[in-house]
């Protein structure tokens, strides 16, 4: 017979400091549906897999990706479809996982990591906010995310979610029906990463292939293979042995971030991305104004670089409309520094964070000088 438990949060609190026995609700295995037998649903809604009051309490957004991802073909590590797993076939594939924490699953949504928007962006943001943040029995969060995008998620997360709690981003790069999938060991890790006190104060994490990175620096560095996130100058916050994690620094936060609250941003004004090339036009940025850009990131060449066509348009709409363009690098690593132009440099964010904290700040209603100001703090 399927098991619920309705429980106050405070309850749950208590049992946990009074009682020397571990299981308070059992899971019920005889069912022949093991995926909708939960054992503990929480005041949030929230409905564990296992109750054990020895163990941290972890919550997963699941959004899709390859770690969700299926093909019929167990080689295939391109051209499978991403975001065809549901958040309890990943929890069931991993039944590791509780002996590490109690995991609630919440499937925030199931598609390629191209398809994530601003809105589920903080749709997620606000949940964690709410659902993890505000209730003391939770330890951390994991995010199941693709990883084509992923980098760009866990920055956003990083600026938006700040309770000193882990929220720890996890993606694999070969779907869960490939030979040596990736993603069950890296989701086991996530998690135990999530459970851990010493993974607390240091913002957003990424978790992928035994390595533990910042969310504000790490960004996917090669299409294919599964060492792909790296943070090439800043290097690891740890590493992970036979599952357990080793932090090589004491907690602390990214110099340059700003945290910004979003609670009460109901959207994201559109950012565009302009990647700049030898014989650039400048009509692709008049474009974007035009086609409702509310701002334009500059993937410049080298420490920010464009043509003088471009830079010349990049000049009249900051200095004569106050239109925000920040000037980054499509190299992949270092700094912009100042902009000639009198764009916004973005210090050491890529183009596509430099998107992000555009959006976000737009969001906050700032103005070009305001914007200049936060970052002028991302170069130090
Ligand atoms: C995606 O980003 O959704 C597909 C690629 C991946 O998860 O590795």
């Amino acid at each position: 017979m399927v098991q619920v438990k309705h429980l106050a949060v405070a309850v749950l609190a208590t049992i946990s400091q009074a009682s020397a026995s571990p299981l308070i609700f059992p899971r019920d295995d005889s069912s022949s549906s093991s995926n909708s037998t939960y054992a503990f649903t929480n005041l949030n809604g929230l409905s564990f897999t296992q109750m054990n009051t020895t163990l941290p309490n972890v919550t997963i957004f699941a959004t899709g990706g390859t770690i969700a991802g299926s093909s019929p073909d167990n080689t295939a590590t391109s051209g499978y479809q991403a975001g065809a797993l549901g958040i309890s076939s990943l929890i069931s594939a991993v039944p590791e996982m509780l002996s590490v924490a109690n995991v609630a699953g919440v499937q925030i949504a199931n598609v390629g990591s191209g398809d994530i928007t601003s809105s589920i962006l903080l749709e997620m943001a606000h949940r964690l906010n709410t659902v993890v943040c505000n209730d003391p029995t939770i330890a951390g969060a994991v995010i199941t995310h693709g990883t084509d995008t992923l980098e760009e998620t866990a920055f956003f997360l990083d600026a938006t979610v700040n309770c000193r709690k882990p929220i720890v981003v996890v993606g694999a790069m070969r779907p869960a029906t490939a030979i040596s999938a990736d993603g069950p060991f890296n989701l086991l890790q996530a998690v135990t990463v999530a459970s851990t006190s010493e993974a607390r104060d240091r913002g957003a994490l990424v978790v992928m292939n035994d390595r533990i990175a910042s969310a504000y620096y790490v960004s996917k560095t090669n299409a294919n293979t599964m060492d792909t996130f790296k943070a090439v100058e800043m290097g690891y916050l740890g590493s992970i042995v036979s599952n357990t994690p080793y932090f090589f620094y004491p907690p602390s936060e990214p110099t340059g971030k700003t945290p910004i609250d979003v609670t009460n941003i109901t959207s994201i004004p559109r950012v565009d991305i302009l990647y700049s090339y030898q014989d650039m036009s400048n009509d692709t940025l008049y474009a974007a104004v035009e086609n409702g850009a509310s701002g334009v990131v500059v993937a410049g060449s080298g420490a920010g670089s464009v043509n003088s066509v471009f830079s010349s348009a990049v000049e009249e709409l900051v200095t004569e409309q106050q239109f925000p363009i920040v000037q980054s690098t499509r190299t992949g690593n270092g700094q912009v520094p100042f902009s000639s132009e009198g764009g916004i440099s973005s210090g050491f964010l890529s183009p596509p964070k430099a998107r992000i904290l555009l959006g976000l700040l737009l969001a906050k209603g700032k103005d070009v000088e305001e914007i200049r100001g936060v970052f002028g703090k991302t170069g130090f």
